[in-house]
């Protein structure tokens, strides 16, 4: 029998069983795609439990890391984030303080970078320790407990969030569609964090966070719900999802038994905290909007008891890491002709774009 032909075959069956220990590793980490992952995407897998077991273990791990981080913060705002799944907390900082760091958020000329969803740009500007050294405001913002602790224990991680100047820049993008950030979703199966410090004012004309209020919380029509969409999972028709980020349709909404999206229309040095396991979205707007945060995201391995130590070090090289990946993928990405989807933009955008009336 000729080998030639089967050779194909043989290769691509020699580096799947190459993948199988990184496969089996993901299911006890952060990795949510049915698709990209054999293990996680078997219907099979996931009729027996798989994915609901992840969820139910994730969840309680998060629990115990809460209930171990519990003095950083106070138990009336525990309440509140446990029983909504967010935070809203506004006159955050001083009117003087906040005048500072707003000046130096919108002076700041660091790398930038771009992801474009639909009509969306998201601009990014990381706030790491080397930028902290030439913005005085921002990092007494990260030094100031009353700003830490809450990142901290909605993070359930003593280790700090990643930091970013954010800016959402709705509808700039030419022909890009519909943004995917503008369906009602959650971000993975387990308790993540998302935070904003708004610099703008957020009316409705722009695009303000919006939030399920209490589906955050992991009940039985939830777990059912986790179940159905795990089965299907690789043959979910949203691609997001079969990669692990569930969208929420009205029905499902009321099947539930939820109530419909808040939408947060807050003012400028507004901190809103949320828990992503819950369902939100970008609210729609009609026309060209932009909207600037200082915006906190952290997602670490759920199934790991242990919260962490808060070490500069630590911090460091978080961030050395970050900056490492995204350069990878922009090498990777010029390799194939294209560009990652964070590339570097010209900062000077966001000069253009105000000009323009955002
Ligand atoms: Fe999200």
């Amino acid at each position: 029998m000729p080998v030639r032909p089967l050779l194909p075959h043989i290769q691509r069956l020699v580096r799947g069983l190459a993948l199988v220990p990184v496969w089996l590793a993901q299911v006890f980490w952060v990795t949510k795609s049915f698709e990209r992952n054999p293990i996680l995407g078997s219907s099979t897998l996931n009729r027996l439990g798989l994915h609901v077991t992840r969820v139910v273990l994730a969840h309680g791990v998060t629990r115990l890391r809460w209930l171990l981080m519990a003095p950083l913060m106070p138990a009336a705002l525990k309440r509140q984030y446990f029983k909504d799944g967010y935070l809203v907390i506004p006159d955050f900082l001083p009117r003087d303080e906040f005048a500072r760091l707003e000046q130096e958020v919108r002076g700041y000329r660091g790398e930038v970078r771009e992801c474009i969803q639909g009509d969306t740009q998201t601009h990014r500007t990381l706030l790491d320790p080397h930028a902290l050294d030439d913005l005085p405001a921002c990092a007494r913002l990260v030094a100031n407990r009353a700003y830490r602790h809450p990142l901290q224990w909605t993070a359930s991680r003593f280790g700090l969030p990643m930091l970013f100047i954010e800016e959402v820049r709705n509808g700039f993008a030419q022909g890009g569609g519909e943004d995917p950030q503008k369906n009602l979703h959650a971000d993975t199966f387990h308790p993540t964090m998302k935070a904003w410090l708004f610099i703008d004012d957020v009316p409705a004309s722009r695009g303000p966070f919006s939030y399920v209020a209490g589906s955050n919380r992991l009940t039985w029509k939830r777990l059912c719900w986790q179940y159905q969409q795990s089965v299907r999972g690789r043959d979910l028709p949203d691609r997001y999802a079969r990669r692990g980020s569930p969208r929420l349709t009205e029905t499902d909404r009321e099947g539930l038994g939820l109530p419909p999206a808040t939408r947060l229309d807050v003012p400028r040095n507004t901190l809103v905290i949320a828990n992503t396991f819950g369902f939100h979205a970008r609210s729609a707007v009609t026309g060209p909007s932009t909207r600037l945060a200082v915006y906190a995201d952290s997602r670490t391995n759920p199934f790991n008891p242990w919260p962490g130590v808060d070490l500069p070090l630590f911090n460091r090289l978080k961030y050395a890491g970050m900056r490492y990946l995204r350069r990878r993928q922009d090498r990777r990405a010029a390799a194939r002709g294209t560009v990652a989807s964070w590339h570097l933009t010209n900062p000077r955008g966001n000069e253009d774009h105000k000009a323009a009336g955002g």
